[in-house]
């Protein structure tokens, strides 16, 4: 797909003012500093179009990216950060989770996982809790820059192995770095795809 557009529209930390357009919207989500508000910069090819930062906790509200005057893409804040998560309990920022229950115009969100790491409790607790929402996702493994093809490979593995024990398949996944463009022609494709799926 080609990026002919990208404006930035609104930041809210309330659903039900986030825009009003019955657009397919695409959110990413994940820890905090895994790379969502870059991987958008990347898939866009812009710089600075969403804040990113090396201290976690950049992103704090629901941003909305109008995307060649025809779809959304949503920045939201990272969760595992502070006082989210806490211990075993589900607590994610509560407009995060009301952004997941609520927004009918979410198509498909794309859970980010840092591929460098072992498979974390609070991402496989979101998943999970995705699930029980019925909120379709894909994963994305970011930062693949920093990590050598065989031990991504491994990872990628161990992080299936892991999901399998709770999950009957896989679910569709990809690999990006936001340093080197890896996966963006196959995100993109694959959105476009959904897009015309969903007429
Ligand atoms: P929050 O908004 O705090 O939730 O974080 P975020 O998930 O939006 O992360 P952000 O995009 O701000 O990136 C966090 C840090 O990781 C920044 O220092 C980025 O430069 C770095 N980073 C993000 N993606 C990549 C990547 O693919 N490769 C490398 N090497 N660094 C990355
Ligand atoms: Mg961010």
């Amino acid at each position: 797909m080609k990026i002919k557009s990208a404006e930035f529209v609104i930041s809210n930390s309330d659903v039900t003012k986030c825009p009003k357009d019955l657009l397919h919207e695409y959110a990413f989500i994940g820890r905090s500093n895994v790379g969502k508000s870059s991987l958008i910069n990347m898939l866009m090819q812009r710089k600075n179009l969403a804040k990113t930062s090396g201290r976690p906790g950049k992103t704090q509200l629901i941003n909305h990216f109008l995307i060649n005057k025809k779809w959304f893409l949503v920045d939201l804040p990272g969760y595992g950060y502070a006082k989210v998560s806490k211990s075993s309990k589900r607590v994610f920022q509560k407009f995060i989770t009301q952004y997941f229950e609520k927004r009918e115009q979410l198509v498909l969100a794309f859970v980010l996982i840092d591929c460098r790491h072992e498979p974390q409790k609070v991402d496989l607790e979101f998943m999970q809790w995705m699930g029980e929402n019925g909120v379709p996702f894909c994963v994305v493994f970011t930062k693949q820059d920093k990590v050598k093809p065989n031990a991504l490979l491994r990872n990628i593995e161990t992080y299936r192995e892991k999901m399998l024990e709770t999950w009957e398949e896989m679910p569709k996944y990809f690999v990006t770095s936001s340093s080197n463009n890896t996966g963006r022609e196959e995100l993109l494709k694959y959105i476009g795809e959904v897009n015309l799926e969903m007429g």
